[in-house]
């Protein structure tokens, strides 16, 4: 089949270069002309583990390809996906939909025959309403169905999920949508990866509901953390004792920072927004957002405690800036309001980050970007260990410490044990676990 896929970010590219191996012939569109020119050079405009790879491969056999051209694209075009960006709408945190009812509009005037417009981007309920609505005033005459198929895929693990998705999601009544939906995804589905067709609607809210409560589950462990620090207990005994209840299930309770990144801080704001607008508030929603808020800038103070003095002056060295492990995003990052609250109180801040430094440098100011975790961490008064890369489980903590100005670690993701922390001199700080003094 032939898509178009418009928009080549995380979503478009993954999801585009996953189409094309399934055999597809897949044509992505994006605006950015730099990002085109750099995918026809085979330079890749994110870090994503295998998909360099993926989209060489797909390319040389012919079935994928780059343009800036829509109308071209959509021309032939029997699927056509909208997987531009929804970001918060400054000022009030509804989705901006703006680039959505472009690219529909876009995709409106290029329409030859029948074809399939699917949404792919996470679009507020009704917003499949609206783009048909579009389509029909710009083309009256075009044949076509609106289907909802929202995406689940995580950032660094994103071609398998894409490729093993719990599930796949779509949003149609359309008969003759359905069928070409399925044949789309018939790869999957002979792969026994459940399809769940449903109205376009409930698709739509499947996606910020299945976010929310991902959101939820992270900010419940982490205020259980909080409590747990209070009371002297371990949240990662508590986080197994109850995960193993199937009821519960284990993922999404490690305590941490906070959630972050380029999906649950705008989707939990903007399905708060769709409650409100509908009378309908989501008031568990509303406080998972305002203590996952707070909770960023608040890590700061961790430092403060292991510290046992005021930050001025401070050296701080900071590991791992994106906002999570395998990726170089930094939209909505933990590193950012931490890193923020750390300067404000008055410290230096050096940091590293496997691949996103350079992503990092457009959104902190004042931080001195260091070439490995060691000369990070040289003449800091303390490390905090932010994001949990790999690399980042095995440090060499004599030489950590022989490079310290005072071995103080601040672990925001337990990845070491406070008990051999303190055994190796270290005074050790983490999330809802019993804090270490070093002698
Ligand atoms: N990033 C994720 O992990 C993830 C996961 C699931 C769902 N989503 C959702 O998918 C959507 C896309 O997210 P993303 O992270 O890929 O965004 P992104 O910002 O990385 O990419 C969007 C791209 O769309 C392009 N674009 C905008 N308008 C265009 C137009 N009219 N024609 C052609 N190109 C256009 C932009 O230039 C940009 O390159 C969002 O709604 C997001 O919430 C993202």
């Amino acid at each position: 089949m032939r898509v178009a896929m418009i928009g080549t970010g995380y979503v478009g590219l993954v999801s585009g270069a996953c189409f094309a191996d399934f055999g597809h012939h897949v044509t992505c569109v994006d605006k950015a002309a730099e990002k085109i020119a750099a995918l026809k050079r085979g330079e890749m405009p994110i870090y994503e583990p295998g998909l360099e790879a993926l989209v060489a491969g797909n390319v040389r056999a012919g079935r994928l390809s780059f343009t800036t051209d829509l109308k071209e694209a959509v021309k032939t075009a029997q699927a056509i996906f909208i997987a531009v960006g929804t970001p918060s709408r400054r000022g009030d945190g509804h989705a901006d939909l703006s680039y959505v009812y472009d690219a529909a509009r876009e995709i409106a005037a290029a329409l030859t025959g029948y074809a399939v417009v699917i949404t792919k981007s996470t679009v507020p309920v009704g917003t499949g309403d609206e783009v048909e609505r579009i389509i029909r005033e710009t083309r009256p005459d075009a044949q076509f169905a609106v289907v909802s198929n929202p995406e689940f895929l995580r950032e660094g693990a994103a071609i398998r999920d894409f490729k093993l998705p719990d599930r796949i999601v779509v949003g149609t009544d359309d008969e003759r949508a359905k069928q070409v939906m399925n044949e789309l995804y018939r790869p999957l589905y002979l792969n026994a990866s459940p399809i769940i067709t449903t109205d376009r609607r409930s698709a739509e809210l499947i996606k910020y509901a299945a976010n929310a409560f991902l959101a939820t589950k992270i900010t419940f462990i982490n205020e259980i953390a909080d409590l747990c620090e209070k009371v002297g207990a371990d949240v990662q005994h508590v986080a197994r004792g109850i995960g193993l209840d199937n009821r519960i299930g284990s993922k999404f309770l490690h305590a941490g920072a906070g959630y972050g990144g380029s999906c649950f801080p705008k989707d939990t704001v903007a399905l708060i927004k769709t409650g409100q607008d509908h009378n309908a508030p989501l008031r568990i929603v509303e406080t998972v957002a305002a203590v996952n808020d707070a909770r960023k800038r608040a890590m700061a103070r961790k430092v403060t405690a292991a510290l046992g003095t005021s930050l001025r002056g401070k050296t701080i060295a900071v590991l791992g800036l994106t906002f999570k492990p395998n990726t170089d995003d930094m939209r909505d990052a933990p590193s950012i309001p931490l890193i923020t609250a750390l300067q404000d109180m008055g410290a230096k801040v050096r940091a590293y980050d496997p691949v996103g430094m350079d992503q990092a440098k457009s959104v902190l100011s004042d931080v001195t970007y260091c070439k490995d975790p060691y000369a990070c961490a040289e003449q800091a008064d303390a490390l905090v260990i932010v994001t949990e890369w790999e690399q980042f489980r095995a440090l060499d903590l004599d030489q950590l410490k022989s490079v310290m100005k005072s071995p103080v670690l601040v672990d925001l993701r337990n990845i070491y044990l406070p008990d051999e922390m303190v055994q190796r001199g270290f005074t050790y700080e983490s999330v809802g676990r019993p804090g270490t003094k070093a002698d």
